[in-house]
């Protein structure tokens, strides 16, 4: 298959380039290729990629980012999201697009199933779901909602709290953000898997079981072997965010099971995994950890 990726430059496009390209043709857009906010650019790069399948992870997923900016949030995570599914319907491409838990409100007490209804508290919750109903004009597509992504190829939540631990700093992380962790590799390759199958339809799509960012953030500093008590857990709303977070985000991945798909494995063994390779973290190749 002929596989257009954009935000390839990104966390999630990283990992997704990198485990596409093992089985596919695959076509990197970055930036520098096309800005998603131009629709002819991004029809132009489409049109000479003329994909069979575009992976759209590009956006802002910063959440605060969107709640201080709205109109940045919707030009990125919407119209741009818009004019990829246009380009798509003229070349008769497929779309699977990357999404999140942020579209759910996080007052439930139980994991999200696909069918729960969606009610975002935030801009950035609010852009995503909109990029959801763009996505399903489409005959052909998949929504994949992934929750807090770590892994290579870009710095992120997990490796930020290593260097700075590393460096003799404390991390101060939300206690009270339950949810599930996503490794982009094990998620990408989910993904490429469903893609194959053309079964399309919207999937949650992380790592097995449930963590706080406080437990991913601490368990990588004592699988890093360091002082894991620099890890220092906080109430979210003591944190000072312009956007608020959701308490409860963990999904259940109902849609992946009934389709017959194995599940991801747990976050702990994939963020072992992460870690390994990453020399200067690795449990085994800990080096004295420079900054
Ligand atoms: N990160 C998380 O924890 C998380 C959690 C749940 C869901 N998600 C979703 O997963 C997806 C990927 O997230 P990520 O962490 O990989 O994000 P990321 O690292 O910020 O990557 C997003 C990419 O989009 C590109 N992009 C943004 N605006 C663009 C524009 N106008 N034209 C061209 N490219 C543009 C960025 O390019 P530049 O590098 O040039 O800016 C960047 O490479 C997002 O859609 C997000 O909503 C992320």
């Amino acid at each position: 298959m002929k596989v257009a990726i954009t935000g390839a430059a990104g966390l999630f496009g990283y990992g997704l380039v990198q485990v596409f390209s093992t089985r596919h043709r695959v076509y990197p857009l970055t930036r520098a290729e096309a800005d998603l906010t131009k629709a002819e650019e991004i029809r132009a790069a489409l049109a000479k990629a003329a994909p069979d399948v575009i992976v759209h992870p590009a956006g802002i997923p910063d959440l605060d980012i969107c709640e201080a900016d709205p109109a940045k949030g919707y030009l990125v995570n919407v119209h741009a999201t818009r004019y990829v599914v246009e380009a798509a319907r003229e070349l008769g491409a497929a779309v699977a697009y990357i999404s999140t838990d942020a579209v759910f409100d996080g007052q439930k007490q139980t994991p999200y199933t696909e069918s729960d209804p969606t009610i975002p508290p935030t801009v950035y919750g609010r852009t995503k779901l909109r990029g959801e109903q763009i996505v399903r004009t489409l005959p052909a597509h998949w929504i994949f909602r992934v929750s807090v992504l770590f892994g290579p190829g870009k710095t992120n939540f997990v490796e930020k709290g290593l260097r700075r631990i590393a460096a003799g700093e404390t991390y101060m992380v939300a206690a009270d953000q339950v949810g599930s962790a996503t490794y982009t590799v094990d998620a990408a390759q989910k993904i490429m898997e469903v893609v194959e199958a053309s079964r399309y339809g919207l999937y949650h799509l992380s790592n097995q079981g449930v963590c706080s960012r406080y437990d991913l953030a601490r368990r990588a500093a004592e699988l890093a072997g360091l002082d894991a008590r620099r890890v220092i857990g906080k109430p979210s709303d003591q944190m000072r965010r312009r956007a608020v977070r959701l308490k409860y985000a963990v999904m259940a991945m109902e849609a992946l099971k009934n389709a017959g798909f194995g599940l991801p494995r747990p976050w702990p063994e994939a963020l072992a995994e992460y870690l390994r390779a990453l020399p200067r973290f690795s449990p085994a190749g800990s080096d004295g950890l420079q900054p």
